[in-house]
């Protein structure tokens, strides 16, 4: 998974809105954060080490300082508290910029556009943000009906649907339904969000028996790795949006569990 987001990173760098003239001299640092991230990762070093040099990243230590605007979509509060900064995922990581400059503007020149409220082209471009990183879920998503949607322009569900916007949180089936009911409210039996709602049980479902495998179980190492391959299959086809594929794949990983 590293290797794949350090080379999407990189073909993103070169290529994407923040690429142009000036893209090969800001390769250089975020390879080095990069290897920190590594670095701390394979000696265990943690966060501590990752986030050694504040000096070095100047939207983290500008934005820690200046009040949330209501129009903003996450604070600095909410990155914080994600994943992501726990393991060095940054602001430019995601929204690209100069890191190493002190003035606002100059710093903000080349950062992707998603400000300038929620529309289905913002949504388009949070999406492939996340894509960078994340190439095997974006994949699926840009093969969803969802996806169709917001390139027509028209109102869709895209990765903070069910990831918040900083990412890194997913949604439970507890609060998935209501999550799709906002735009799919056909009450009858069968309906998106209540299947949503059952396939995501199914799927943490066997991520609990995944994680916390019984040792009086008689599954052989096998089948409990067809059972991790049969979740992978759910994970994927549930960001294409394919309810029934992941129906199918998880009663593939439930039928061996309760063998
Ligand atoms: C010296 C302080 C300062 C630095 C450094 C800084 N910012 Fe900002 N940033 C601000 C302020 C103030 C605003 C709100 C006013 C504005 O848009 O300029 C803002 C706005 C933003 C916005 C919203 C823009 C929009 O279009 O609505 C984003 C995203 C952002 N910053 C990201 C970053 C990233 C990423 C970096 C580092 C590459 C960074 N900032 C560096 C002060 C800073
Ligand atoms: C994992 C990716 C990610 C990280 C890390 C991240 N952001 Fe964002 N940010 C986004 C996305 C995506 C949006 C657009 C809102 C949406 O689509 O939900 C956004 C929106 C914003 C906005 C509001 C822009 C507007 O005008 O609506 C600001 C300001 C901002 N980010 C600043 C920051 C700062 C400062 C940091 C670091 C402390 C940061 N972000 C870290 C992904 C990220
Ligand atoms: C600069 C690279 C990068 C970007 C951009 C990025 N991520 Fe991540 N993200 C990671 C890494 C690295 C991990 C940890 C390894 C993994 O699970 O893939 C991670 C983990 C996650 C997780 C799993 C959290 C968990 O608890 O297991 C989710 C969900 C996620 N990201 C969603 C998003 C979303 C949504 C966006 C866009 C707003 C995004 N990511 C943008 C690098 C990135
Ligand atoms: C319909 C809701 C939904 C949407 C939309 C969605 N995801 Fe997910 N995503 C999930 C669920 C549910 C999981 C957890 C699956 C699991 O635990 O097996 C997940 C897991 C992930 C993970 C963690 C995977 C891992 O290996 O642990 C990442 C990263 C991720 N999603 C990124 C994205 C990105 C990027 C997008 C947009 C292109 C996106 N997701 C859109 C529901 C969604
Ligand atoms: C912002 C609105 C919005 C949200 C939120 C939303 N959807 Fe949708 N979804 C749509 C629209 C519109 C369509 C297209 C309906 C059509 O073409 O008939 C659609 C289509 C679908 C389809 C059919 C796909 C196909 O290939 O035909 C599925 C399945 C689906 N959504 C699942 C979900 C799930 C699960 C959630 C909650 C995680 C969700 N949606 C949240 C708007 C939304």
């Amino acid at each position: 998974m590293f290797i794949v987001s350090q080379e999407s990173i990189v073909g993103r760098r070169t290529s994407g809105p923040s690429g142009g003239q000036g893209a090969p001299r800001r390769l250089r640092p975020r390879w080095a954060r990069l290897a920190v991230l590594v670095v701390a990762l394979i000696f265990g070093g943690g966060t501590a080490a990752a986030n050694g040099t504040p000096e070095e990243d100047t939207c983290t230590r500008c934005h820690s300082g200046i009040p949330q605007d209501p129009r903003w979509q996450h604070s600095y509060q909410d990155w914080q508290d994600s994943l992501h900064a726990n393991i060095n995922v940054d602001c430019h990581s995601c929204h690209g910029g100069d890191t190493h400059s002190s003035d606002a503007p100059e710093a903000h020149r080349g950062m992707v556009p998603v400000g300038g409220g929620d529309t289905p082209q913002t949504r388009l471009m949070a999406a492939r943000m996340c894509g960078a990183c994340h190439p095997d879920k974006y994949w699926g998503f840009s093969h969803s009906r969802h996806y169709q949607r917001l390139q027509e322009g028209k109102p869709a569900a895209y990765c903070h649907t069910c990831h918040t916007t900083v990412g890194s949180r997913v949604l439970t089936p507890q609060t998935i339904a209501a999550a799709c009911r906002k735009c799919h409210d056909d009450p009858s039996p069968g309906n998106i969000p209540q299947v949503a709602e059952t396939l995501l049980t199914h799927l943490y479902q066997v991520r609990l028996a995944l994680a916390f495998r019984d040792p009086e179980s008689r599954l052989t190492d096998e089948q409990w790795q067809a059972i991790a391959e049969a979740a992978t299959a759910a994970m994927n086809a549930w960001h294409e949006f394919d309810l029934p594929a992941v129906d199918r794949a998880l009663s593939l990983g439930t039928a061996m569990l309760d063998e």
